[in-house]
């Protein structure tokens, strides 16, 4: 078994982009977050996020809204971002309040600033092959590993466990596609898949994006597989005063004799999806900056 670092890879490509950010002479990329409420996970996320931006020269602005913000406030908010050309970038984190529509959110965010590449406009071009759009963060992070780590997609039997719009359907798309990060024969898998055991253990590459706690053991797994663990998990109860242990989908201490590669959690694919946020950025930031 060998380990696929995930943080050691973020930090590599962290560093690729501070240096080509501190080439650049005048305006420095600019990313604005949406933070509504406290949910605390949410906070956590969007700190990190803003505190990589500062590691690699982005400057970054944390917007915090109210829990009951109405969404045509929300809306306005967007559209002045949308409007000020100081902005690159612009993130609303989810989960948001219940009284708010997500898809007129993702809508609403410009596609040429929409650094989570969930707007229906970049969601339609990466289904097109088109990569000159903004793809989501996560499913990047994870071909992006996958390449760096010259584990080849092309001919593989690629198993994702998970049908959502941020992970299973985008990273689906992306190793599907003709090229040589791709060409892989993908499944995606999910809750009502029969046989759920039987597919997975066909995988030459396993993905694991459902968000249930170790699900991933070892019956599941082809002796020699490639296995990457999107899931980040609560584990425990909650104790006062500490932070909860953080475990993925897949149960890494019984398969991980049976890998060729893994993933751990944490230190995988987590630190992989800020690193490509980051490259999102900087990426709409060259774009604005030639048209
Ligand atoms: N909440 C959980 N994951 C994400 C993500 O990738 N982007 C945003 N904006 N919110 C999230």
């Amino acid at each position: 078994m060998q380990l696929i670092d995930g943080k050691a890879t973020a930090l590599e490509i962290q560093k690729e982009l501070r240096t080509a950010i501190s080439q650049l002479r005048g305006r420095i990329p600019r990313l604005d977050v949406i933070l509504v409420g406290s949910f605390t996970p949410s906070v956590i996320y969007v700190t990190n996020k803003t505190r990589a931006c500062a590691e690699v020269g982005i400057s970054s602005q944390i917007h915090r809204l109210p829990d009951d913000i109405t969404q045509e406030e929300l809306l306005q908010k967007i559209k002045a971002l949308n409007n000020n050309p100081d902005v690159d970038g612009i993130l609303v984190q989810f989960p948001l309040p219940r009284h708010i529509d997500p898809n007129l959110i993702m809508e609403t965010i410009a596609p040429s600033k929409d650094v989570d590449g969930f707007n229906p406009i970049n969601r339609g071009k990466l289904f097109l092959g088109d990569e000159d759009a903004l793809v989501p963060c996560t499913p990047l992070g994870v071909r992006e590993l996958l390449k760096r780590y010259n584990i080849a997609t092309e001919g593989k039997n690629v198993t994702i466990i998970g049908r959502s719009n941020i992970v299973g359907k985008p990273l689906a798309i992306l190793l599907m596609q003709p090229n040589e990060n791709g060409n892989a024969t993908v499944t995606v898998a999910h809750s009502k898949t029969p046989h759920l055991e039987k597919v997975c253990a066909q995988a030459d590459i396993l993905i694991a994006a459902i968000g249930q706690p170790l699900m991933i053991g070892p019956s599941m797994v082809k002796e020699g597989a490639v296995v990457i663990d999107v899931g980040m998990n609560a584990a425990g109860e909650a104790e006062e005063g500490k932070k909860r242990r953080v475990v993925g989908d897949v149960d890494f201490h019984a398969v991980k004799d049976k890998c060729s590669w893994i993933t751990p959690v944490p230190g995988g694919v987590g630190p992989m999806t800020i690193a490509m946020l980051l490259s999102n950025t900087f990426k709409a930031y060259l774009k604005r900056e030639i048209e």
